[in-house]
Order: C-alpha cells, then structure tokens, then sequence
C-alpha cells in the first residue's frame, strides 16, 4: 500500500487504544494533555468496536488498553472480548485502581493477555506523594492479584530525580511481587512531565548511579525477571528513534476519536489530526496530511537528511523538536548536531544547581483537583 508520494507504507502494527483520560491518579509527569479537561469526550463501545475491527483489519496485531485509567470504561470486559475475538494480543495499562480479583477473573474470561501495572517508587510516601493518592497499599494488593489469575505481569516505574535514589528497592520490590518485566522508564518531558521538567529532571551523576545499580541487579537476576532500563535521550546525547518512525507502527486513539502517531502530537501545530469518528481507521492512516506529515525522510532538514543515523533514529522526536526549539521539523535537539543541544544542556545545569541546592517537591504542578499534602525534600 502506498501513500501520496512516501512510498511503501506499512501497516500499523501497534494500536494504543486511550478509553479515557479520566484518572483517579494526577502524576506529577502525567502522560495526558496538560488541557485534558478541555477534551473529555469519550468514543462509545460501538464506536470502539468500529475501531478495534478496523485497524486490525488493516493489519495491527498489539493492542493496548490505556488512559487515563481503562478501567474506568464499564465497556472494558467487552472490549477485551471483541479485540480477542479479532486476533489482538492485549495488555492493560493500568494503575490498578479498579482491579479486584472478579474483575481480573472477568477480563481473563474475556482473553486479556497480559497487564502491565504502574507504581510510583518502592515506598508509600513517595508513590502516594507524586500520585496524588493513598494507593500504594492498593497497588501491592493488586499485584498479588494479578499473579494469582495467572497474568504475565510488567510492573512500570516512571524514573526522576525523586526516585532514582531508589532503584536497587524498586528492583527488590518488584522481584518479591512476581513481575515478569520490570520496566524504568527514565522521564519523558511531554505534557505535565515538561512543565515539571526542572523539579523532575536527574543529574548525569544520578542517572550514572543508578544505572550501575541497575546493572548490578540484572546480572543477579539473570533470567528470573527482566528488567528494562529506559535510558534518557536527553543525557545520552543520542536521538531516540522515537515510535519506531513517525506513521511507522504505531496509532493512538485519544478518547475522543482523535488518530495521533504518537501520544503527544496534539500539541503540536500543523494539519488537523484525523478524528476516526469522521473517517476510516485506513483513511487516517495513508491518507492524513497528519500521519503523512512527517513520515519518511522527505520533511527532514539537511542536518538529519545528510546523516547516517537517518535510517537508525528516524530523525529523532518531532514534540521534543517542537517544545524545546518551537520548530517541530528541526533536528531533535538532544542531537549533539542541532544548533539547539545547548539549550537541553542548559536544562541538565539547572537540574544539577537544583540539586546542589536541595531539591524538593515544593515546586511540582499537579492536574487541577489533586489532593495535595506537605512536600517532600530530599
Ligand atoms: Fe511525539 Fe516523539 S513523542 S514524536
């Protein structure tokens, strides 16, 4: 299958299915829409059905049940039923709230594959702090749960400058509940992530420490659980080929109907997304000046087109390029190549002065609602 003049275009292989942006939960490094209140429509089961049937007829094979909170959908059972019935393998992301042992037997009975469960660091203070919630205690309970139905289980840890000092427990943790994967995913600065960026961001120092830790755990743990240690773009100096290729393998449904090739892009200016209310699961994907946009290398500037990582990063990010230089086609700016790498070197100074100050918590910007107790200073 082609699309106007980017050649060859593959299927998209990975749907991320938002149900909801509805959260319990209000992370301080929130993957939603900073404005998320501004769109709180919700696409109905049948809509989702439409969907679900849609991209897997085109070719998408892992499906992701995401938010917001998934479990919120009352739709979710048959949800799961209709994407098993189609082919999907299918994981749950989830925080957990909502997961009682019927309701993990039901989606089972249904043929959810596989869950992946979020915490916030090893110990209460800190999980219940940065999630606004007291749900540590909830989160353990459910991972017990998810053991006991017979789940694979990936427990997922979002890393920064307040946790990272707790790696080697967050490993223990995680290998005393059973978890299959482990996976620390080091901080990316979207959404509520960027507006925090300065209380959030590590050291190069920190982020050394604890991936030393990290390695020390892995060689002891050897097959017995795997643990993944997202590494930060940002400190690497490295662009990330970010979702495989922009339009490449990978389609999020927001809530609303709206089509994205990668969680963030609604933030970024140009075409219209697709909204899947309107149009073909297929329609937005060949045929969307969105999904088209960047896809290839066609839209690159001359410090990525003339570059021999062009086929290994694909140009990197395009919403880092946008938040950090204003320019969503410039070259990412992690890249030592960019005319702008000095200004995440700026952000990795601030954050290293920060420290040498005393870091602490006071400064975090939670979603409006959250219940908020005394900071934390480390
Ligand atoms: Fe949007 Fe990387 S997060 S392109």
């Amino acid at each position: 299958m082609t699309s106007p003049g980017h050649g060859t275009v593959r299927p998209p292989l990975w749907l991320l299915a938002e149900l909801t942006y509805r959260c319990p939960l209000h992370c301080a490094f929130c993957s939603n829409p900073v404005d998320y209140a501004r769109h709180d429509e919700e696409l109905d089961t049948a809509s989702w059905r439409r969907v679900l049937a849609e991209a897997r007829a085109l070719g998408a094979v892992q499906l992701g049940f995401s938010g917001g909170e998934p479990l919120l959908r009352d739709d979710l059972e048959e949800l799961v039923a209709h994407a098993r019935g189609l082919g999907f393998y299918t994981n749950l992301i989830t925080s957990g709230v909502g997961l009682t042992s019927a309701r993990a037997r039901a989606l089972k009975a249904a043929g959810l594959d596989h869950i992946q469960l979020s915490f916030q660091d090893s110990t209460r203070e800190l999980n219940d702090f940065l999630s606004s919630t007291r749900t540590f205690e909830l989160k353990s309970k459910v991972a017990g749960i998810i053991k006991a139905e017979g789940y694979p289980m990936v427990l997922n840890c979002v890393m920064h400058r307040f946790n990272l000092q707790h790696v080697g427990r967050i490993i223990e943790m995680a290998e005393r509940m059973g978890a299959d994967f482990l996976e620390l995913a080091n901080t990316q600065y979207y959404g509520w992530a960027w507006l925090n960026r300065a209380a959030l961001m590590p050291t190069a120092e920190e982020l050394r420490d604890a991936e030393a830790i990290v390695q020390t755990h892995r060689a002891r743990l050897a097959s017995r659980m795997k643990v993944i240690w997202v590494s930060p773009d940002y400190a690497d100096a490295k662009p990330k080929p970010c979702m495989a290729g922009w339009g490449t393998v990978f389609m999020v449904v927001a809530p609303d109907g709206v089509a994205m090739p990668c969680h963030s892009a609604r933030m970024l200016p140009g075409p219209a997304l697709p909204n899947l209310q309107a149009m073909s699961v297929r329609e937005a994907w060949h045929d969307s000046e969105a999904f088209n946009r960047y896809r290839g290398q066609a839209w690159m500037d001359p410090t990525c087109s003339g570059c021999d990582e062009r086929d290994h990063d694909f140009g990197g990010c395009r919403c880092q390029a946008f938040l950090v230089t204003g320019d969503a086609a410039a070259t990412d700016p992690v890249c030592p190549k960019s005319a702008h790498r000095g200004r995440i070197d700026d952000m990795l100074d601030a954050a290293a002065a920060a420290r040498a100050d005393g870091a602490s918590t006071h400064t975090l910007r939670f979603v409006p609602g959250a219940r908020r107790g005394a900071g934390l200073v480390f």
